[in-house]
């Protein structure tokens, strides 16, 4: 078909659930894209924390098309051997037993919150059910998944919200301790706070939160969409914070970009997951693991993981040079290679617009609310392009008018 979509065309064939930028990227490469146009951009937001080997990595690019010249879709009624590599490979470097795979972070967490539901049920009996989370968290876009996360705007105007969800406030351990008892079947937990305002757990309430749940017989459950495979440096954060949840979820850089989840376990919760009992269609289909195990194993490796700091240190540096300039940010915080800038008063809300300025620049950043910037780069970013990235961050913030 002779016919080039322009951006235009999204508002005429696609709901208006989205808004995406003026611009249309084409082709990346690392931490470079390029629009229709042939514009280049720096990618400072990775999709969201998605990409976590820049674009087109060469081993992610073998690996897709190696498997996609064998075999890409079998359903469930067969295993495949890229599914077993990558379970193999989950549970002997983590403290998982057993592994599910989904498609999406949101349906790894439906998964975790109906498993955590089940163990209880058949363990302690159907009143067990109360799952406790916490206030600004995200778990996804599904029913139960936007529920039990902390943000009401997304269920407002949908119907009933499903009943035994509390919520408690994000590293207060006395909120956790006032809503946590004998009925409760799970807590649920970013051990980083990403699209929430990107906010590191404390240790001392992670590993209160693990003690509240073992007091209880609940299930501890980290949700590491966003910050796990690598991205605070350990392979995931729980690692790093010495607290060990009973039920753990990953997506987002798990695939480095091709669309996979996982909901990792341990053999005594996995067992209540039945035959029956729950199920995906594309959930371990060979293509997205085979991608899923070379984005694993070099995020894996120890050169990797310990540029996660090297790096996260040139991004804090040039946060605090552009905060010296312009005085506009009042906390810069995060972990590892998810960095959150949270703006002052004189430069309230303006992470929208800043998002807007830096792509004039040539520059991809993220929000997370309207007054935190968040970036969450390849973990692979080459040092010149943070540079060049954050020159490009600190003339868009030259360009915001403060008076709108
Ligand atoms: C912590 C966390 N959990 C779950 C999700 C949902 O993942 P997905 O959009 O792949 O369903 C996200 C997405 O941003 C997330 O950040």
């Amino acid at each position: 078909m002779d016919w080039t979509p322009s951006r235009e065309d999204f508002n005429h064939y696609m709901l208006p659930n989205y808004k995406p930028q003026a611009v249309v990227p084409v082709r990346g490469e690392g931490s470079r894209l390029w629009d229709q146009d042939g514009e280049e951009y720096i990618d400072f937001a990775g999709g969201i924390a998605v990409n976590a080997l820049g674009h087109c990595h060469p081993a992610l690019v073998e690996a897709l098309t190696t498997q996609g010249q064998q075999l890409w879709h079998l359903s469930n009624v067969y295993t495949n051997e890229p599914a077993l590599r990558l379970a193999r490979t989950l549970v002997e470097a983590t403290f998982a037993d057993k592994v599910f795979f989904s498609n999406s972070g949101g349906e790894a967490n439906e998964a975790a919150l109906k498993l955590a539901r089940r163990y209880a049920h058949d363990k302690f009996g159907a009143h067990k059910d109360k799952i406790v989370s916490f206030r600004r968290s995200f778990h996804g876009r599904t029913w139960f998944t936007v529920s039990v996360g902390g943000q009401e705007k997304y269920t407002q105007g949908f119907g009933p919200v499903p009943g035994g969800i509390v919520h408690g406030e994000y590293n207060d351990l006395e909120s956790a301790r006032e809503l946590v008892d004998a009925n409760t079947c799970a807590i649920m937990v970013e051990p980083v706070q990403g699209e929430g305002g990107v906010t590191p757990g404390d240790p001392a309430f992670l590993a209160g939160l693990r003690q509240l749940a073992d007091d209880y017989d609940a299930l501890l459950i980290f949700d590491e969409v966003q910050c796990g495979v690598g991205r605070t440096g350990e392979l995931y954060a729980y690692m790093g914070y010495g607290v060990t949840p009973d039920i753990l979820t990953s997506a987002k850089a798990l695939g480095g970009g091709f669309p996979i989840g996982a909901m990792l376990t341990t053999d005594k919760v996995a067992e209540v997951f039945v035959v029956g009992t729950h199920g995906s269609t594309y959930g371990g289909n060979p293509l997205a693991c085979a991608v899923a195990l070379a984005a694993v194993e070099t995020i894996g490796r120890p050169d990797v993981l310990a540029g996660v700091a090297q790096r996260a240190a040139i991004f804090r540096e040039e946060l605090e040079r552009i905060n010296a300039k312009y005085d506009c940010f009042a906390d810069i915080r995060g972990k590892g290679l998810l960095i959150g800038a949270e703006f002052n008063e004189r430069y309230h809300e303006q992470g929208r617009a800043t998002l807007a300025a830096a792509i004039k620049q040539g520059l991809m950043l993220l929000v997370a609310g309207p007054n935190v910037l968040r970036f969450a780069p390849s973990l692979i970013i080459p040092e010149n392009d943070i540079r060049e990235g954050m020159a490009k961050l600190d003339a868009a913030i030259g360009t915001l008018d403060l008076t709108s």
